[in-house]
């Protein structure tokens, strides 16, 4: 595991995004899980722009979201399919029979989330799972207390994360109960990780996942036993840590530092 520090969130985004389109020219055809949520947004206007400069071919990617909201319609103004479309897909040349999100609308929710890990498993298995991290610690929406080995499945969200999310919804009562979302197992079968987090409300679940006991009650610990990850966080989201997290320069300079993305 790699955990790098920068100022704040501009550079968090500015890594992720020259990270990630290293990762993508490397390979001919890649499998991205990508997140939802206020962190990712910088990096996807960095990606949008070296697509738009011809720096990154963007319809190589078959994506896989992390995660969806049950019963909340496709074209409602917070599902994670009309979050993707508004940021990222609309804005780039996606190639859209590559695109995939739960269907948190389905009528048998159990089979659409067989399917969807049936999807990932004949698309290949997921190359890079990009994360955020909840305040209390979930990854995707894998909530405190969730099995370190789950699939996808249909979960029930913390009063925290509802609480959280609320800020997205012009009526806080509208926010779902539950969503569909890739397991903790899911996510650490993918080949590598880079998990992303900046602020201050972040940094003491920053330092449960980074640091603390790998256990159900911070799901983002599992990262831990991740043989290929990287941690992107702001100086506030890493202000927690004891253990001293590498600087960019340091990072990118180093011969000996694993290539983790390009294994
Ligand atoms: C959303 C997701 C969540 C978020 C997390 C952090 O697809 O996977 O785990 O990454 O809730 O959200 P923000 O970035 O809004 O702080």
């Amino acid at each position: 595991m790699r955990v790098i520090r920068v100022t704040d969130h501009a550079e968090v985004s500015a890594l992720a995004a020259e990270l990630l389109a290293k990762f993508i020219a490397e390979h001919d055809e890649v499998v991205l899980a990508l997140p939802t949520g206020g962190t990712p947004l910088g990096m996807y206007n960095e990606l949008v722009t070296l697509a738009r400069t011809g720096a990154l071919d963007l319809g190589r990617a078959t994506v896989f979201n992390l995660d969806e909201y049950v019963g909340l319609p496709s074209d409602h103004s917070q599902s994670y399919a009309s979050y993707m479309r508004r940021h990222l897909y609309d804005r780039a040349e996606f190639d859209p029979t590559k695109l995939h999100i739960p269907d948190g609308n389905a009528e048998d929710l159990v089979a659409a989330c067989a399917s969807y890990e049936g999807r990932i498993a004949e698309a290949g298995g997921l190359d890079i799972a990009v994360l955020g991290i909840g305040a209390n610690g979930h990854i995707a929406f894998n909530e405190p207390g969730c099995g370190l080995n789950s699939r996808v499945r249909v979960v029930r969200l913390s009063d925290r994360t509802v609480l959280d999310n609320a800020r997205f919804f012009d009526d806080p009562r509208a926010v779902p109960r539950h969503a569909i979302t890739m397991g903790v197992g899911t996510i650490r079968s993918s080949r590598a990780l880079m998990m992303l987090a900046s602020g201050e409300g972040k940094a003491a679940a920053v330092a449960a996942a980074l640091e603390g006991p790998v256990t159900t009650r911070c799901p983002a610990s599992a990262i831990q036993l991740h043989p290929s990850a990287v941690v992107i966080l702001d100086e506030e989201a890493a202000s927690a840590l004891r253990v001293r997290p590498w600087s960019k320069e340091e990072f990118l300079a180093d011969p000996h530092a694993p290539q983790f993305l390009f294994l």
